[in-house]
């Protein structure tokens, strides 16, 4: 990743900044870093305006050196709207030490054999969270406990870029059609060959959406969920969806997040993927994880 351009280096946000709070860009492709917040006290409507314009722009934005409990985190969230809850019922989850019945613990420790949260262990290919619900997640906030000495990084890709940057013909083939997205994956990678829609959830969505808030487009395929293209037969729907991921998945789109203990990100699954690097099942990795609710497609 090329260092911070004189371009990024200048904030183009609307809101008049609120004292002692600064917007830092994190890498030409997206992402910014806001300074000068606590997340343990109120946010006035001032500091909230900047950080809101803030993830407009930016997509992704990361505070730092966040001392925050499970309330604190979920407090912060609802200001962007109210808690997306979990699809899956409280007796089928890992999570029995939460308060909040929606937080999820992104973690490969285990008690007793039994891992504590969910999405535990290794690398996870590029996705947007809950593409395969009627309204999928609008933006997921994941806070660092704790975290290996090496991988386990998170990458953040932007959607909107790899839309623009796309041929016309390629564009003009997508901007109608609509992708089949399934929750059919371990904790890294799709499974099987063929989605089984009996017996996981799925939903069809647009290829292109546009996003509420920006009026912009941005694809809404990736390769952990995405499984075949509406209308199209399975070889066309395959090679047209290997050249979209293909496309999607360039260096230049994508923001490379190293964790600390103590990182809050937000990010914005209407108009980013995100990916997890692999990590040593040696080492313990936990974060806590909320999702506000989102809108269906359009
Ligand atoms: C998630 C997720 C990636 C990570 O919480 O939705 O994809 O780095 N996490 O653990
Ligand atoms: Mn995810």
């Amino acid at each position: 990743m090329s260092s911070v351009s004189s371009s990024t280096s200048v904030s183009r946000l609307s809101a008049a900044p609120a004292r002692g709070v600064e917007v830092r860009p994190l890498s030409p492709a997206l992402g910014a870093e806001i300074h000068g917040v606590d997340l343990t006290r109120p946010i006035d409507d001032a500091t909230f305006a900047v950080i809101a314009d803030a993830w407009r722009e930016y997509l992704v934005i990361l505070f730092r050196d966040q001392v925050l409990s499970e309330d604190d985190q979920v407090r912060f969230a609802q200001r962007f709207g109210a808690l997306q809850g979990r699809p899956r019922p409280a007796s089928m989850r890992a999570e029995t030490a939460v308060k909040h019945p929606e937080i999820m613990l992104v973690s490969n420790i285990r008690e007793n054999g039994k891992p504590i949260g969910s999405l535990p262990d290794g690398e996870m290919q590029f996705h947007s969270d809950m593409c395969y619900i009627e309204k999928p997640a609008k933006g997921t906030f994941l806070y660092a406990i704790e975290i290996p000495s090496i991988g386990g990084d998170t990458h953040f890709l932007n959607m909107y870029d790899a839309y623009d940057s796309l041929p016309a013909d390629v564009k003009a083939k997508i901007n109608d059609r609509k992708a089949v997205n399934v929750f059919q994956y371990g904790s890294t990678s799709r499974e099987g060959n063929n989605p089984n829609f009996d017996e996981h959830p799925h939903y069809t969505h647009p290829m292109v959406r546009t996003h509420p808030d920006s009026g912009r487009k941005a694809l809404f395929v990736n390769r952990l969920m995405t499984w075949s293209v509406e209308g199209m037969d399975e070889a066309e729907s395959a090679a047209l969806l290997d050249r979209l991921f293909d496309h999607i998945e360039q260096p230049k789109f994508i923001y490379e997040h190293k964790w600390r203990v103590g990182d809050l990100l937000l990010w914005d699954n209407r108009c980013t993927l995100h990916a997890r690097t692999d990590f040593s099942d040696k080492e313990r990795r936990l974060l806590r994880r909320c999702v506000i609710q989102g809108d269906k497609p359009y």
